[in-house]
């Protein structure tokens, strides 16, 4: 099942401590939102889940951590000082602000006005100045995207690592866009993150790896949940594609705004090592490049067969975090009849992304000896590592259940009187409702069995 509207989303979202509007008691700004104690479990364990399946679960890929903060140049050879823009338009009547492509009719969306002016290129990336005077001489982007650091880093990483094409580097990390029209909640923000792999090839062999790609990054949100029949992998157009590409496929996902761009995996050529590297002359450079005249450092690698060097070409599944979030959320939100008359609005998340892995809760919260024995289970099942592991001791038991089930923790522990009798405990299934009865020594076993795939 998936929510009727964002409305829906946003408010459990609210309620049950996922998502808040940014700088919220001060009116806050569009486009920015915080994530509470829900929220930085599960974007945690997206992030995780992704980073599993990209580094540790293969040996042909490393990891990178790179600044924010971008030097000029670098995004200068990369096109996005020249390119990086949207069509913006001034209403006229209403002084509002505008995307271009994205108005119906030419219409002011907000006072209905055709008295607009005409569009001009408005660049996405955000300034700051760099060091104690603000004159202007100094200043950094903050990074629209967090492949160009891979790029720059590419010769560190083969120097240090001895890995040779084909490889990648993923990086998860913040990206900043000055978006003119940030809307539909988490989907379109100006302070985001990215899940990106760039992974290096031979000319020649791309198009295959292209085609793995797209195969892999679909499969692998189909293990976080998210339906196969809600994602519509669709080739992007060519007189759509971004200067650096020669084919896309976005994977597209009906999100309870509309379908839309959910990740994008991009044939990104030797655009990128070519237009940040040095001697730029000696390769056979086979895209459209910015001359180079300050790069230190030479990007080729070698062709052993041929004794040549040439330009590796890159394949970019590139995903935003925010926008897997919001994916994730549509898919496990559900509300269920019950039998009794009751209404319960669960969200139904595989195991591993739920941010709390179980609740242990003593049924009677004055009872010494019944709250000593759930926090021992507790401390137990915590120090298992399979994430947040709760202690519920607010002594409510439909109160515990239900804020469990909206926030989706996968199993729920009460101890009760019998356990001191026979060391045993109820255990509550999310999805099912089901209780059993578990001895507490096989409980770890019974608890890991959810996260194993
Ligand atoms: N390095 C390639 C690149 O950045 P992109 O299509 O501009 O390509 C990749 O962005 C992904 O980043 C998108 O598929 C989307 O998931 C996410 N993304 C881009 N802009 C975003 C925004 N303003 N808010 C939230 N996510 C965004």
């Amino acid at each position: 099942m998936t929510a009727s509207s964002m409305e829906e989303l946003v408010s459990l979202c609210k309620r049950r401590g996922f998502i808040f509007q940014s700088n919220d008691i001060y009116g806050g700004i569009k486009g920015l939102y915080d994530y509470g104690p829900m929220g930085v479990e599960l974007k945690n364990n997206l992030k995780q889940a992704w980073w599993k399946s990209m580094v540790y679960e293969r040996d042909d890929i490393e990891g990178l951590d790179a600044s924010i903060l971008s030097a000029p140049v670098v995004l200068q050879q990369s096109g996005h000082e020249d390119t990086f823009t949207d069509p913006l338009v001034d209403c006229k009547n209403c002084k509002s602000r505008w995307r271009a492509d994205q108005l119906i009719n030419n219409t002011c969306p907000e006072c209905k006005s055709k008295n607009l002016t005409d569009p001009r290129p408005f660049n996405l990336m955000f300034k700051t100045a760099i060091g104690p005077v603000d004159d202007g001489s100094s200043f950094a982007y903050l990074r629209p995207e967090t492949c160009q650091q891979i790029f720059t880093n590419f010769k560190n990483i083969t120097d240090s690592t001895s890995r040779v094409v084909p490889f990648g580097i993923a990086q998860i990390g913040k990206a900043f866009r000055n978006e003119i029209t940030p809307r539909n909640f988490i989907f379109r923000v100006r302070e985001f993150e990215q899940m990106e792999l760039e992974f290096f090839v031979k000319p020649g062999s791309d198009d295959a790896w292209h085609k793995y790609w797209v195969e892999k990054r679909i499969a692998w949100w189909e293990t976080q949940g998210v339906s196969i029949k809600n994602l519509y992998p669709t080739e992007v157009e060519k007189a759509e594609l971004s200067h650096y590409s020669k084919a896309t496929v976005d994977i597209m996902y009906e999100f309870p705004h509309g379908k839309e761009e959910l990740e994008g995996i991009a044939n990104r050529t030797d655009f990128d090592l070519g237009s940040h590297t040095k001697n730029q002359k000696e390769y056979n450079i086979t895209s459209e490049v910015k001359k180079n005249e300050h790069s230190t450092t030479k990007l080729g690698v070698q062709n052993l067969d041929e004794k040549t060097t040439y330009i590796p070409y890159v394949i970019e599944p590139s995903a935003g975090v925010e926008r897997g979030l919001l994916a994730i959320l549509n898919e496990a939100y559900t509300i269920e009849n019950l039998e009794n008359g009751n209404i319960r609005t669960v969200l139904k998340f595989k195991p591993h992304l739920s941010p709390i892995k179980a609740a242990v809760i003593p049924l009677k919260k004055n009872n010494e000896q019944i709250v000593a024995k759930a926090k021992a289970i507790k401390n137990e099942l915590q120090n298992l590592g399979l994430g947040r592991v709760i202690l519920e001791n607010s002594g409510n038991i439909g109160k515990n259940y239900r804020r469990h089930d909206e926030i989706g923790t996968p199993i729920c522990i009460t101890v009760d009187f019998e356990t001191l009798d026979d060391d045993s405990v109820t255990v509550r299934d999310r999805d099912s409702m089901n209780q059993e009865r578990v001895s507490s020594k096989n409980l770890n076993q019974f608890y890991q069995k959810y996260f194993i795939k």
